[in-house]
């Protein structure tokens, strides 16, 4: 075989990346064991009916074609309106281009804020596939772990410390996968003074808006922020579409303008009927608050299912569909930890491991099950925390003496 590029083959980077807990849970799930699995970031139920049957329609009406790369004009202008109520900033069909996912909106973020051997910087803990989508815009990056101490909010400090000539664009995510954190305003007004001090893009990935807890606050709504920030959205969370592939990029006129060229190379838009569905979804704002809804009522449960756990603590955790268990007390390694809740009580949850240095010591547990089996679930995990920790403070033989 002729040689792949570097490029591809070193998207993902060296190191251990967590998933073998995910794995090793199917396989023994698949083999007939009573595994939970809370490793996930994928809902537990389906896309809305209406949402379907829209897709449904347009299949049946003939919306087999090729559209317009940005998103034909409907689309965006639906688009449009769903960003202006997530940012709170006025939006045209302009601002927006379609992509396939949030992951198609970072990919079109870096590629058109960093060029090669630009550098970023990217808050930790991240989203895993934060670091492949830099490498592959071929750029440096610097993470700035948030502690769990501080809520796993960023401080500028940190931020001033990780800066270099080189660097071009901040990645944030908030609400965050995999801490739950939702950051403040004062949070943001910092990144936000950080950004235009050193003339940086900011990439902010909210894909998670709706799922904020309260009310979510959008760094493009921050003085001066518009136009240098690249807002990453998607219906995967919120409107329970993760298979369809769908989402956007909102971002000033003339970068959508120069990104519609990279849509005309690597995704050529979206599925025509996709779009069309989208169109009925987002206008109707379908599943939104009842998704919204099961998510804050499943987060309560397990945090009060967790209240006054001997040997772990609860960190970040206002938002998202995660909440991440500070187990460092009675663990160390949360891989180690994850390895020990699946052999001893067959729940199976991703090291915090996977999600950058910040989160080592930790534990993301997704609320993708229903009621019954998330209480069960934080039954056992609790019982195996507490079970370490019984057995940490009790003294071994003659080293009193
Ligand atoms: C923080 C974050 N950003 C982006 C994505 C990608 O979402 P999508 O399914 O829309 O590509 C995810 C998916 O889990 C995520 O957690």
């Amino acid at each position: 075989m002729a040689q792949l590029s570097k490029r591809i083959s070193g998207i993902l980077g060296e190191g251990k990346s967590g998933w073998e807990v995910h794995f090793e849970a199917i396989s023994r799930k698949r083999a007939g064991a009573d595994i939970i699995m809370l490793s996930m970031g994928d809902h537990d139920f389906d896309t809305p009916d209406a949402t379907v049957e829209a897709c449904i329609a347009a299949l049946r009406s003939g919306h087999h074609h090729y559209t317009d790369l940005a998103g034909f004009a409907e689309l965006r202008a639906a688009m449009a309106r769903v960003s202006e109520l997530s940012t709170g900033v006025a939006t045209l069909p302009q601002n927006v281009i379609t992509t396939p996912g949030g992951q198609g909106a970072l990919f079109a973020a870096t590629q058109a804020s960093l060029d090669v051997g630009d550098h970023a910087i990217v808050v930790g803990p991240y989203y895993a596939t934060y670091p492949g989508t830099l490498r592959l815009a071929q750029a440096d990056y610097t993470v700035v772990q948030a502690s769990a101490e501080d809520d796993f909010e960023p401080r500028r400090a940190a931020l001033e410390a990780a800066v270099t000539p080189r660097t071009r664009a901040m990645l944030i995510n908030s609400p965050n996968n995999p801490t739950g954190a939702v950051y403040s305003r004062r949070t943001l007004e910092e990144i936000a003074r950080f950004c235009i001090d050193h003339d940086l893009w900011l990439i902010s990935d909210e894909v998670y808006w709706t799922l904020a807890g309260g009310e979510h606050i959008s760094a493009a709504s921050l003085p001066g922020m518009e136009e240098r920030t690249l807002v990453v959205n998607s219906v995967s969370k919120s409107h329970a579409m993760t298979g369809w592939r769908a989402g956007w990029l909102r971002a000033p006129a003339p970068v959508v303008a120069s990104l519609t060229n990279l849509n005309l190379v690597v995704t050529f838009g979206l599925a025509d009927f996709v779009g069309q569905a989208l169109v009925r979804a987002l206008s109707n704002d379908w599943g939104v608050a009842e998704i919204a809804a099961t998510y804050a009522k499943r987060r309560q449960a397990m945090l009060a299912a967790f209240q006054g756990m001997a040997g772990a603590v609860v960190r970040g955790s206002r938002g998202g569909m995660y909440i991440m268990l500070d187990v460092r007390e009675v663990e160390p390694d949360g891989q180690v930890f994850a390895m020990g809740l699946l052999d001893t009580e067959k729940v199976a949850v991703m090291p915090g491991e996977s999600f950058g240095e910040a989160a080592a010591g930790h534990v993301r547990i997704s609320l993708v099950q229903d009621d019954a089996v998330l209480a069960e679930a934080a039954a056992r995990i609790r019982r195996y925390v507490e079970g370490l920790a019984r057995h940490a403070a009790t003294p071994v033989l003659g080293a009193a003496q």
